[in-house]
């Protein structure tokens, strides 16, 4: 958990970092509650993630570039410190990287960081049942979970039907997060 409050003149920063998976194009939904709900929203893609988004209407509605590679030594950090972050779509291949401490794109650098800074962090999970049955998958959640990161409630789809029109409760990440960041906001 954060420890210091944002400065009073500060909104809270929540990161929502976006996954290569079927919905993610949907993103904008989670970025248009989380504004209404008072956060700084910067947005980190996966290098997959950022060919299924909408970059220009992102970065216009957030304010802020999409990060999704390290800055050079020397180059300023482009989006303030997180208090808060959501992962949403996670895709089973960040999330079974993230639990085994992978760190080989910007996105699983933050969040493998994320959890020895105390940073309250949700992921909702978005894959199909062919994937979820692979056993590396309940490992990885139940690792997270005993890291403290908060899971999604979305049920795996069928192999080949999930897709940007598919029904999906963005802001589950918001609902999650709450009880761990009214110390922030
Ligand atoms: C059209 C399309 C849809 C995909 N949907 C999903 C998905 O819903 N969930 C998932 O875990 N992977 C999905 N994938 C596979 C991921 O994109 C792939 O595993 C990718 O390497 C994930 O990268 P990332 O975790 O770094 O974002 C999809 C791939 C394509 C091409």
């Amino acid at each position: 958990m954060t420890e210091e409050p944002p400065a009073p003149d500060r909104k809270p920063v929540l990161y929502v970092v976006v996954c290569a998976a079927g919905i993610a194009p949907g993103v904008g939904k989670l970025i248009t509650a989380a504004q209404e709900a008072n956060w700084d929203v910067g947005v980190v893609a996966t290098p997959q993630g950022l060919g299924f988004i909408d970059a220009r209407a992102i970065e216009t509605q957030t304010g802020y570039p999409i990060r999704s590679a390290w800055r050079s030594p020397g180059d300023p950090r482009p989006l303030p410190p997180a208090d808060a972050i959501a992962v949403a779509p996670a895709t089973f291949n960040t999330l079974n990287k993230w639990a085994a401490g992978i760190s080989d794109t910007l996105a699983l650098g933050i969040l493998c960081e994320a959890h020895g800074m105390g940073i309250p962090t949700a992921a909702l999970p978005y894959l199909n049942a062919a994937q979820a049955a692979h056993p590396a998958y309940r490992q990885s959640l139940d690792r997270l979970r005993s890291m403290g990161i908060l899971i999604g409630s979305h049920e795996p789809h069928r192999p080949k039907s999930g897709g940007a029109t598919d029904h999906f409760h963005w802001e589950e990440a918001l609902e999650l997060l709450e009880p761990l960041v009214r110390t922030v906001r």
